[in-house]
């Protein structure tokens, strides 16, 4: 109940949301359109907390037209941050410097970053060509999520049945917000479908349910609830007990400092593991199930996500635990069918490896970088990998739940396939 309150009360930044104040607030609730006045308001409440305050990671303020905001994922846990995006370079940056990082925010950012394209396009003698040069440069920022070139694809398609500028510009910021507030319902979606999932096992066993992810594909990689966490929350705000082993997902340590801060902003129970314990705690009956994100998935059911995920569906298959990939439909690649070798795996640079950073162990000061190889070791820094749908026990998606498998995808998804 406080937590209703309390989103009743709190300002969020989201635009539209304050306008009608009797909008549904429970966050699980399926919230359906409504008129108000000539609004029609189609936003949904954020569910996540910051501090005890719903926030999305990425919004577009009504006061503000040239402007989007993100909070900026580089500072946390240690600062909570929000930057400012007001160009088609400043989405770029954001997306390849990993201010925003995960592949649903990625195409939240990029449909974003199209909006503000547009808008530099105005100021362009060939609209067309203005256009077309940015989504370009947007889509080369990271190669491995699909969402970020399906989204910039979605605005060009809208942009291009406007006629003036100024609807041109319009299109691109409403499909903007489309993508966000489609991400955000999705992800809620995946989380009613996921919970049963580990409802089941709570039924069968009688304890809580002890769940392993990999990475953040919690909300800080989405919009709001995150595509693996949602099941996570849903089952948590439902009173069923859960358990989350948290690795810690080197180099960029994604889970330790995302998933972890998340899981704990939401009270959720966590604890967090080197990323090699994955086998032992499987070996030993500590794991009920493994549910981790994707970047990219076959319409055949392989499954690219942060390199190591491999490893942990290998050690699933080998223990018998069940090892689900929960995404929103974004995240389907719809023309490849063998991920292993058609999959573009990205490459970043080594210092991600050479280089770890925190702050001082008594939690004073700013946040320092520190060198943990020898000087003059190359390293290599390989940021995805692809898991085969033969070790991937079920696919969660908004429509429900699936084989990881071409019939089992066509069953829930047949118009792609016509
Ligand atoms: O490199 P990142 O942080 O953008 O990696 C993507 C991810 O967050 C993970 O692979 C995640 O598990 C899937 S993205 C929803």
């Amino acid at each position: 109940m406080d937590r209703l309150l309390d989103c009743l009360n709190w300002p969020v930044p989201v635009s539209g949301i304050r306008k009608n104040p009797s909008y549904p607030c429970n966050p699980w609730l399926n919230p359906e359109p409504r008129e108000a006045g000539r609004l029609r308001i189609t936003r949904y409440i954020p569910a996540m907390l910051v501090d005890g305050k719903p926030y999305r990671t990425i919004w577009l303020p009504d006061s503000d037209p040239g402007l989007v905001q993100i909070i900026d994922q580089r500072k946390l846990p240690f600062a909570f941050k929000i930057a400012d995006l007001r160009t088609t370079d400043d989405a770029a940056r954001a997306i390849v410097e990993m201010q925003v990082r995960g592949a649903g925010l990625i195409g939240a950012t990029a449909a974003a970053g199209m909006y503000l394209a547009a808008i530099e396009a105005t100021t362009e003698s060939d609209f067309e060509a203005a256009i077309q040069k940015r989504a370009e440069f947007l889509c080369e920022q990271r190669p491995t999520a699909v969402n970020l070139r399906w989204a910039v694809e979605r605005s060009i398609a809208a942009i291009s049945e406007c006629e003036s500028n100024e609807e041109k510009v319009a299109a691109a910021r409403e499909m903007a917000q489309t993508v966000a507030d489609e991400d955000a319902d999705f992800c809620r979606r995946i989380g009613q479908h996921g919970m049963e999932l580990i409802r089941e096992i709570h039924e069968k066993t009688g304890k809580p349910v002890n769940i392993l992810t990999h990475c953040n594909a919690g909300w800080l990689a989405f919009v709001d609830y995150g595509s693996a966490t949602a099941p996570i929350y849903a089952a948590h705000d439902a009173g069923i007990p859960v358990h989350v082993w948290v690795d810690e997902t080197r180099p960029r340590n994604q889970g330790a400092r995302l998933t972890a801060w998340e899981l704990g902003q939401h009270g959720v129970p966590h604890t967090v593991v080197a990323d090699n314990v994955g086998g032992h705690l499987m070996q030993h009956g500590m794991v009920d199930l493994v549910i981790t994100g994707t970047d990219r998935t076959t319409f055949t059911g392989d499954v690219a996500n942060k390199i190591g995920t491999y490893l942990k569906a290998l050690a699933a298959n080998d223990n018998g635990v069940p090892f689900c990939v929960a995404l929103p439909s974004s995240t389907f690649d719809w023309e490849i069918s063998d991920g292993v070798n058609g999959i573009p795996i990205e490459q970043r640079g080594g210092d991600e490896v050479t280089v770890m950073s925190g702050v001082p162990v008594d939690g004073g000061g700013p946040e320092q970088e520190f060198q943990i190889v020898a000087e003059g070791s190359p390293a290599a820094n390989f940021a995805f990998d692809v898991t085969p749908s033969r070790l991937v026990s079920k696919l969660i998606t908004e429509r429900g739940i699936c084989d990881a498998s071409e019939n089992g995808v066509h069953g829930l998804f047949p118009e792609k396939f016509s």
